[in-house]
């Protein structure tokens, strides 16, 4: 009989240490994301955010430490592996592929499977089915209206939402997001933001790398703080802002 699984951790970083050139970038970071979670992330430029998120999807490799997904130990799998366990990651600086439209860049994403694994590419899915899960992924993100567009001829708040599609085409246990609203008018971050607020669900938890604190105060209720590659603080979005070693780092204020 197998045991019912009794833990709703779907992400749990366990002391990862990545160094560049003798330098550690990220030092003993440790968090833990459960299902159906918005956790925010947040901390200095250079605090070693981006690092962090490319260490746990795979796309550079810790010096040491564990990462944990959904209860498996994905620490020495290769990034293609970790994107076919579940692990999505819309990256701080975007690269749509400028010469397909909104719609066939999200079903390149949601076909990218059959690319990556045998398994997969032996299970036929037609293009057309891509097509129809990145429609309604693009209408989830408020693109229905440009899926035939090219990112060329669209601003900077369609192409975040793009890359948030993108991630999601991959039906992510663990979506990884870095710095979403970052370029955005205030109007279009807070609509961003209203977007974020709605992504966790059963089966998957949201990790928002993000400086806009103001957003991330309105939707996240947990929040993990980084400086200096270090952790800081971890817990209730309130008591962690509030933490005299946060302010003095993140905010900047003396006493
Ligand atoms: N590939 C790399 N090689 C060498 N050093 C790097 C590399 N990537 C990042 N770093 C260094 O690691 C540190 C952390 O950078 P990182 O980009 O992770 O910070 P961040 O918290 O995401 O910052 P920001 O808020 O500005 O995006 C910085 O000192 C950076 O210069
Ligand atoms: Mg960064």
């Amino acid at each position: 009989m197998i045991a019912a699984k009794t833990s709703s951790l779907l992400l749990d970083v366990k002391n990862v240490t990545v160094t560049f050139g003798g330098l550690n970038a990220v030092d003993g970071a440790r968090l833990a994301l459960e299902d159906n979670q918005l956790l925010g992330f947040i901390g200095p430029n250079g605090a070693g955010k981006t690092t962090l998120m490319r260490a746990i999807i795979g796309m550079l490799t810790p010096s040491s430490g564990q990462i944990i997904l959904d209860g498996q130990d994905i620490s020495s799998r290769r990034l293609v592996d970790r994107i076919n366990l579940g692990m999505a990651l819309a990256q701080q600086i975007i690269k749509p592929l400028k010469d397909m439209t909104l719609l066939d860049n999200v079903a390149l994403a949601a076909g990218s499977g059959k690319l990556l694994s045998p398994i997969k590419a032996m299970i036929h899915r037609s293009r057309q089915h891509e097509q129809d899960i990145a429609h309604g992924l693009l209408t989830e993100v408020g693109l229905a209206d440009a899926i035939y567009k090219y990112p060329a001829e669209l601003p900077l708040g369609f192409l975040k939402r793009l890359e948030v599609a993108r991630a999601l085409a991959r039906q992510p246990k663990v979506l990884l997001l870095d710095e979403p609203l970052a370029g955005l008018s205030i109007k279009e971050a807070e609509d961003m933001a209203d977007l974020i607020m709605g992504l966790p669900c059963k089966g998957r938890g949201v990790i928002l790398i993000e400086h806009n604190l103001s957003q991330v105060r309105r939707i996240c209720k947990t929040l993990y703080v980084q400086n200096n590659g270090r952790p800081l603080a971890f817990g209730a979005t309130e008591d962690v802002l509030e933490k005299r070693e946060v302010q003095m780092a993140y905010l900047g204020k003396s006493e």
